[in-house]
């Protein structure tokens, strides 16, 4: 089983990420050995959906290691990503008597890995917790690196913290109940990552989802490798700016991780949230931002090709064809706008070369062409 280890600087915190198949029945020991033998509860947040797949086998590994498991389940869905369910779930915290020795362990998709890790960086000031990601998305992405957080109305993400975990348990046999959608906006983003880590990446998630037809490829070795490979490649950025530093525009700054974003939050935005997964809009994004940087002359046309070839392996994407191109250019003003008109575009120069370009210096009619030419 693949174990990586991810070290940031800036608190000196470091923590194992275990990866492999059915491990979700070893996660006991996992805690037992990262939290030591005085720890003796961990609180279980989960939604309905993941709980009743993958709860049994969790709470029945951590009670043979000697936890109690108090657990509480949120709704699903991002609109629940919220305030109200922060503070539902620190009150079930703080009903059960969680105390600072204790811990929280987060299962479930993206959504719930964000708003526990939350929950467990505000609750008694931070407590530890342990990721058990269950999408594709969750874990190649959102369950390293320690960013946590929950939406307001007005936008995505606009409060939270970091909050490293304290060890990252991904059992890929969990991908076999995902529904369809979900895998391909989990493959958009390991398209994103491989474009923008190396083209060793890069060729190493398009070999193995030009096989993905078989649903045995979710729980063969190879994935083991490439998600093991995708966290690599995340802890790598993370660790060496853990806080995105908004001053850097450096290859490997933690801004890159953000490549098909801008486009991909357009989208969301336009449609209101209800016609794309967020990797799915990613996907769109993606092959935007490849197209801006072939036509300001960075990225050569046959690795424009090679990313829409990419991007089609992933599966089939929600049309964007209907939409209209000044809809989006004024949806990425509106970003700009509450960035303090601040938007910093995540290009390409090659595959695994990215730059960061100011939106300045980015013309309006190129932008619309570079839409207009990749959505249709
Ligand atoms: P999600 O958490 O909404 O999960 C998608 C759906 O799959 C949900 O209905 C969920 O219940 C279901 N599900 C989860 N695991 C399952 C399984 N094994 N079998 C069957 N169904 C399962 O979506 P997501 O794409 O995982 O996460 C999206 C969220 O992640 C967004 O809120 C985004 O902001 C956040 N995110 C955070 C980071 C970060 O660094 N913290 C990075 C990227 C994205
Ligand atoms: N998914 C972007 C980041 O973790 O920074």
């Amino acid at each position: 089983m693949p174990r990586l280890q991810v070290r940031t600087k800036t608190r000196q915190h470091e923590y194992k990420i275990a990866i492999g198949r059915g491990i979700l029945s070893g996660a006991g020991k996992a805690a037992r050995e990262r939290f030591g033998s005085p720890s003796q509860r961990i609180a279980v947040i989960s939604n309905r959906k993941v709980f009743s797949l993958y709860g049994p086998v969790l709470l029945r590994s951590l009670q043979s290691s000697g936890f109690a498991t108090p657990h509480w389940l949120m709704r699903d869905g991002e609109r629940y990503k919220s305030i109200q369910t922060a503070e539902e779930a620190l009150n079930f915290l703080s009903k059960n008597g969680i105390e600072r020795g204790d811990a929280l362990i987060a299962m479930g998709g993206g959504v719930v890995g964000d708003l526990a890790g939350f929950v467990a960086a505000t609750y008694l000031r931070g407590i530890p917790f342990i990721q058990v990601p269950t999408t594709l998305l969750a874990q190649i992405d959102s369950s390293v690196g320690g960013k946590t957080g929950v939406n307001l109305p007005t936008g995505k993400n606009l409060v939270g913290c970091f909050h490293q975990p304290d060890a990252v348990i991904v059992d890929i046999e969990t991908l076999t109940t995902l529904p369809p959608r979900e895998l391909v906006a989990g493959w958009c983003e390991t398209i994103k990552q491989g474009a923008v880590g190396s083209m060793e990446l890069f060729n190493q998630t398009t070999a193995l989802l030009g096989k993905i037809d078989s649903r045995n490829v979710l729980i063969s070795s190879k994935m083991e490798k490439l998600v093991a490979a995708h966290c690599a490649f995340k802890a790598s950025i993370v660790a060496a700016d853990e806080r995105e530093n908004v001053a850097r525009r450096d290859r490997r700054s933690r801004r890159i991780l953000n490549f098909g974003h801008t486009i991909g939050h357009a989208l969301e935005a336009v449609t209101s949230y209800r016609r794309f997964r967020h990797g799915e809009a990613v996907g769109h994004g993606i092959l935007v931002a490849g197209e801006l940087s072939k036509n300001m002359g960075l990225l050569d046309e046959s690795e424009l090709e090679l990313l829409r070839h990419g991007v089609s392996l992933c599966g089939p994407l929600p049309s964007a064809k209907d939409l209209d191109e000044t809809a989006i250019l004024n949806a990425i003003a509106r970003d700009k706008k509450r960035a303090r008109g601040y938007i910093q575009w995540v290009l390409l120069e090659g595959i695994g070369q990215p730059t960061i370009v100011d939106g300045k210096e980015i013309g309006q009619n190129l932008l619309k062409q570079s839409v207009r030419n990749s959505l249709r």
